[in-house]
């Protein structure tokens, strides 16, 4: 689905935000970009997401040399701000606007807004102005304009952050679904509670926009030294089985109780 070699990002004050990034990106993936605060997260799906020109290497989409352009439809990206994403007079006005631009039918448009106003509770705040939105409803709305034009692939920047337990299963479920269609999902988060519900593949940022370790979700989430040196801190599952003496470590929530059950 893309496949970047060597890219590199340098902002225009001399912050370098990514610095040699090789990263293959599989049909039907969940991969995780996990990393602190600063480790250019952000800025990598931003150029992955054909949104910031890198300053070295390059991008391909789709096994094919088109450039970001050609391919935009077919790519959803939820950019950290999700008021980025919200620009017009109400929520439904925002999640109608990629049908639109896509020059699907009235119709079409109207049941994707009620499909997914559905979806994510957004049905009381369809006729509201985005910018009157909480920030959980915000990033609901957000992601319900991305998904209004059906992408193959999902770039989401934290796309859980300010969502509440509710709307963050729900979500989480969503993506399950969304996965299962075989859309392919791209998350980043500097959560590591978070990675194992959201992903299979995790791609580890250090401080220094480089990739520090690429592995299973198992493989990075329990290497908790790595973790600690990327200056994160373990999930709290993984943390807890591995202080209690636990040899082999459960990086889920379900797996640790299952283990306790079986103990
Ligand atoms: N617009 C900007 N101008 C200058 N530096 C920036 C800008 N945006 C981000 N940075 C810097 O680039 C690095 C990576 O940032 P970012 O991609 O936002 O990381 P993350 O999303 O992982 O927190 C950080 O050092 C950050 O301070
Ligand atoms: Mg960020």
């Amino acid at each position: 689905m893309i496949e970047a070699s060597g890219l590199a990002y340098r902002y225009e004050d001399g912050t370098t935000a990514v610095d040699g990034v090789d990263l293959t990106i599989e049909a039907g993936e969940r991969v995780a970009l996990l990393g602190p605060n600063g480790a250019g997260k952000s800025t990598l799906l931003l150029l992955l997401g054909g949104l910031l020109p890198p300053d070295d290497g390059s991008v391909r989409y789709f096994g094919t040399d088109q450039p970001g352009d050609a391919v935009r439809d077919r790519l959803g990206v939820l950019t950290q701000d999700p008021g980025e994403y919200l620009f017009n007079p109400t929520v439904r006005e925002d999640i109608e606007y990629g049908p639109a631009q896509l020059g699907l039918s009235a119709a079409e448009a109207d049941r994707r807004v009620a499909e997914l106003a559905e979806r994510f509770d957004l049905e009381h705040l369809l006729d509201r102005p985005p910018f009157r939105l909480s920030g959980g409803e915000q990033r609901r709305a957000a992601i319900a304009s991305v998904l209004s034009v059906d992408p193959d692939v999902l770039l989401l920047d934290e796309p859980l952050s300010n969502v509440d337990g509710n709307n963050e299963a729900e979500l989480l479920d969503l993506l399950d679904e969304l996965s299962a269609d075989g859309v392919t999902i791209v998350t980043s988060t500097p959560d590591t509670d978070l990675v194992a519900a959201v992903a299979d593949r995790v791609v580890l940022l250090g401080r220094d926009g480089r990739v520090v370790a690429t592995g299973s979700t198992r493989e990075v989430l329990t290497d908790t030294d790595r973790l600690r040196e990327a200056g994160l801190a373990p999930p709290t599952v993984v943390e807890l089985f591995d202080r209690a003496g636990f040899e082999d470590l459960p990086v889920r929530v379900e797996e640790a109780v299952e283990r306790l059950r079986r103990q």
